[in-house]
């Protein structure tokens, strides 16, 4: 294994670490990178989230830095934590620290500890190894738990028998990182997670901390195969016992994949897509509306988020519309417009009609985001003033515009003037 792991990291990246290490020194303390930022370098993987650990105030320690590298600071006085975002990268700070768990998945006591207290207290030995940054030990691997022989194995390890009681999340998260790299949970692991898993251990944590995670895993890239796993591992039943993943849901899961590349890769442009949702939306396909606000309501779910979600449940009459035989352009941007991306990619889904489809792409491809050439300068000048009625009056040119019926600005602006004249 090469001495110093940190050798070939991009120059940038590595001299901000250097500062750290040098700023260490001069502070006579130790300073590491942990957790999985040094997973990703064993695994070759880009990763531009540091997570730095001291054996120190972090927050003290962070705002010295300030001074050193360019970036905006937050400080989190409640969790003794702070975090820096650079241009590039975001770099989190943390007080090396011991926790223990007065009952089971409740948050931990914590008081300062070393690194090694910081690592034992993770996840997974392939989360808990740390890179030292002081200026002697530039690079050198701590790796106390065997996260490095895991890592060549292809095995998630808890580090001590009650983590999962500790932590149920990390039930979701040893599915997470399997999938994710395609590696086995160990079988002490497995035997420890089936255990807490039958004493309903996911069912204690907070519920908003559980759907975290849910949404970590849904965010992962082709989430369909994380979701049959958490099928076959632990069921749906944290979320609500009435989300069942039969065939269809999976064919639809797959679907949803093939969709959200394809926007991915021709829409990229246009808005972020929180294809989540639409996985999200998806496991509550054959869920009725009333469960739908039960869920919403016990995972406190966004205000944007849930107006999304809604709204999936009512696509059917979108369907029908987009289905007709004969329909104006208009019309199909009359029922896409109001609906978020997320929505109307799911009727896309969801839809066996070729003509729905091919319909849908038209909405992204010309329609969706056309305006009128007329602006408010122009209206200004004609004398009108910004009311309901204008509103109207210039969406009903939108949809002559859309359907051809109006070239040029000059055609928009007289027919205003001879709608306003009527
Ligand atoms: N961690 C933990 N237990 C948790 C959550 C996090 O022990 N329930 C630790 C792990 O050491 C993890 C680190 O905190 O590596 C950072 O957490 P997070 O950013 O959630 O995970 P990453 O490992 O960085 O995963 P990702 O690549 O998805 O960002």
């Amino acid at each position: 294994m090469e001495n110093n792991l940190l050798e070939n990291l991009n120059p940038e990246l590595k001299k901000t670490l250097k500062i750290i290490g040098k700023k260490a020194d001069a502070s006579k303390i130790r300073a590491f990178v942990v957790g999985g930022f040094v997973r990703d370098i064993l695994l070759k993987k880009d990763n531009l989230d540091l997570d730095i650990v001291v054996e120190a105030s972090a927050i003290n320690f962070a705002r010295h830095l300030l001074k050193l590298i360019l970036g905006k600071l937050t400080i989190h006085n409640k969790f003794n934590t702070a975090t820096l975002v650079s241009q590039k990268f975001r770099i989190d700070f943390t007080t090396a620290r011991r926790e223990t768990y007065a009952h089971p998945s409740a948050l931990p006591d914590i008081y300062p500890g070393t690194i090694r207290d910081d690592l034992f207290r993770r996840d997974f030995t392939i989360n808990a190894m740390a890179i030292s940054l002081n200026q002697s030990s530039f690079g050198k691997l701590m790796d106390f738990f065997g996260g490095q022989k895991d890592l060549s194995q292809k095995k998630i390890r808890i580090l001590h028998e009650l983590s999962f009681a500790d932590d149920p999340t990390r039930i979701l998260r040893a599915i997470r990182f399997k999938e994710r790299f395609n590696f086995v949970i160990e079988k002490r692991t497995a035997y420890l997670m089936k255990q807490a898993l039958k004493s309903k251990a996911l069912l204690l944590v907070k519920p908003p901390r559980i759907f975290d995670e849910l949404i970590h895993i849904l965010k992962e890239e082709k989430p369909a195969k994380y979701i049959l796993s958490i099928k076959r591992i632990c069921g749906f039943e944290f979320i609500d016992p009435r989300i069942k993943l039969d065939s269809f849901i999976i064919k639809l899961l797959k679907e949803a994949e093939r969709q959200i590349s394809w926007f991915q890769v021709d829409f990229a442009k246009k808005r972020k897509l929180d294809s989540w949702l639409i996985y999200f939306m998806i496991l509550l396909n054959k869920v009725n509306i009333k469960t739908v606000y039960k869920i919403i309501h016990r995972f406190n779910l966004k205000r944007g988020d849930t107006k999304r979600i809604i709204s999936c449940k009512n696509i059917t009459n979108t369907e029908r519309i987009l289905n007709k035989k004969i329909l104006k352009l208009s019309e199909i941007f009359k029922v896409l417009e109001p609906l978020s991306y997320e929505v109307i990619l799911l009727i896309k889904i969801k839809s066996n009609s070729p003509l729905v489809r091919k319909r849908i792409i038209t909405f992204f491809k010309i329609l969706n985001g056309l305006k009128l050439a007329t602006n408010g300068e122009d209206l200004k000048r004609l004398g009108l003033k910004q009311g309901k009625s204008l509103g109207l009056l210039l969406e009903r040119l939108l949809h002559k515009k859309i359907d051809g019926l109006l070239k040029t600005k000059q055609a928009e602006l007289s027919l205003i003037k001879q709608l306003i004249a009527k």
